[in-house]
């Protein structure tokens, strides 16, 4: 492995803000997050396959009074986060390496506020769709860990994934869209304002060679 990359995950090691297997606070925080990692017990965001945190970072500056939490397997992509955030002097920011698979372990009934899931890998594949963080299992979990009519934000360059999540959202019962868009920086509504104020890195990737990026606000009950 790389020097820098194994730098980083010592480093990962020993930031309080990063959790991950094998600190003893990745099996105790579950039901907890917002009394005993944050410093103020505030509404929790989650990120879901943050990546370099782009959003949690960006929620987190324009949000002082709630707390963010990015999500990713990969360790060095949060030690980016993390580090943008330590940057920037924010207390209300914390990052989570491990999968979203395992996030009812992680996370207690309606302990989530809101959910953002950008720029998730498409999972083109029949074989995947389970693997698709908005598949109906991975909704079901979402669902668990939200407060009652906690928002679901979903930002994507990839049709198909879109459309697949519009009719798996129009599928199952109690689930509300509230605002979606094929083309969001063409919009010029306010309802769209959080979803354009902050670019991701693949969002960056895909605006600069022209694919429109796609936007669906929901509530799942
Ligand atoms: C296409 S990247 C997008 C990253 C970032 N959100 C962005 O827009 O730049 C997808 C991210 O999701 C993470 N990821 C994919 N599947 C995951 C899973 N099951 N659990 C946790 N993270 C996952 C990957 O490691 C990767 O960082």
């Amino acid at each position: 492995m790389a020097r820098v990359k194994l730098q980083r995950f010592k480093d990962n090691a020993s930031r309080p803000d990063i959790i991950e297997p094998g600190k003893p606070q990745y099996e105790q925080l579950g039901g907890r997050w917002r009394s005993e990692f944050f410093i103020q017990p505030f509404p929790l965001t989650l990120e879901v396959g943050c990546g370099k945190g782009e959003y949690t970072v960006g929620l987190a500056q324009r949000h002082p009074t709630r707390n963010f939490l990015g999500l990713d397997i990969k360790g060095e992509r949060i030690w980016r986060g993390s580090s943008r955030a330590a940057e920037l002097g924010l207390r209300n920011v914390g990052f989570v390496r491990m999968r979203a698979e395992a996030l009812a372990a992680q996370f207690g009934a309606g302990e989530l506020a809101e959910i953002w899931i950008t720029f998730p890998d498409p999972r083109p594949r029949d074989r995947d769709i389970k693997r698709r963080l908005t598949s109906p299992r991975f909704l079901a979990l979402y669902e668990q860990l939200l407060t009652p009519g906690g928002m679901l934000h979903l930002k994507t360059d990839n049709e198909g994934l879109f459309d697949f999540t519009l009719d798996t959202l129009a599928a199952r019962p109690g689930a509300v869209i509230e605002r979606y868009t094929r083309d969001l920086y063409s919009e010029v509504d306010a309802e769209f304002a959080e979803a354009q104020a902050i670019q991701t890195n693949f969002e960056g990737k895909y605006r600069s060679i022209g694919v429109p990026i796609k936007y669906v606000r929901f509530r799942l009950t």
